[in-house]
C-alpha cells in the first residue's frame, strides 16, 4: 500500500475484515484542496463495499504515531459495521490499542436499526 501524502507527510495504512474472512486494505490519498483528503480507513471501506463486502467485522488503522480513526471513518465505518466491531490501533505496525465501533463511536447516526431492511444489490446477499 503506498499512502499519497504529500501535503501532511503522514502516510497511513489501513485493513478491514469482512464477514467473508476477507481483508481489503487501503491508505490515505491527499488532495491540493485539503478537505478532498480520504482517509486510509475510508479507502479499505469503500474498496470493500465497491466489491460487493456488506459487513465489516474489525478494521485496523497503522501510522508512525498513534492515529484513532476519525468521526467521519467511524461514521462511514458504521454503515457496514455494528457496535461489536474490533478496531486495532498500531503504531509502526504494532497494535498498540484494541477498542470496538461501540465505544469510539457510541451514538452513530443511522436511518435503520441493525439487520433492519438491508439492501439486496450487492453480489454478496
Ligand atoms: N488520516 C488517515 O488516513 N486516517 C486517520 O485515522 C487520521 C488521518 C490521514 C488524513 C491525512 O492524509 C493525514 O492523515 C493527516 O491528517
Amino acid at each position: 500500500m503506498r499512502a499519497y501524502a504529500p501535503y501532511s507527510g503522514f502516510a497511513v495504512g489501513a485493513a478491514v475484515r469482512t464477514s467473508h474472512g476477507l481483508i481489503y486494505a487501503g491508505c490515505n490519498v491527499e488532495n491540493a484542496s485539503y478537505g478532498l483528503t480520504i482517509c486510509a480507513e475510508r479507502v479499505a471501506i469503500c474498496l470493500a463495499a465497491s466489491l460487493g463486502e456488506r459487513r465489516i467485522d474489525a478494521l485496523a488503522v497503522s501510522a508512525q504515531k498513534l492515529a484513532h480513526p476519525c468521526g467521519a471513518c467511524l461514521q462511514v465505518l458504521s454503515e457496514f459495521a455494528g457496535p461489536d466491531c474490533w478496531i486495532f490501533v498500531a503504531r509502526a505496525g504494532v497494535v498498540e490499542e484494541t477498542t470496538t465501533l461501540g465505544q469510539l463511536l457510541p451514538k452513530a447516526f443511522a436511518l435503520r436499526r441493525e439487520g433492519e431492511g438491508s439492501c439486496t444489490c450487492g453480489p454478496n446477499q
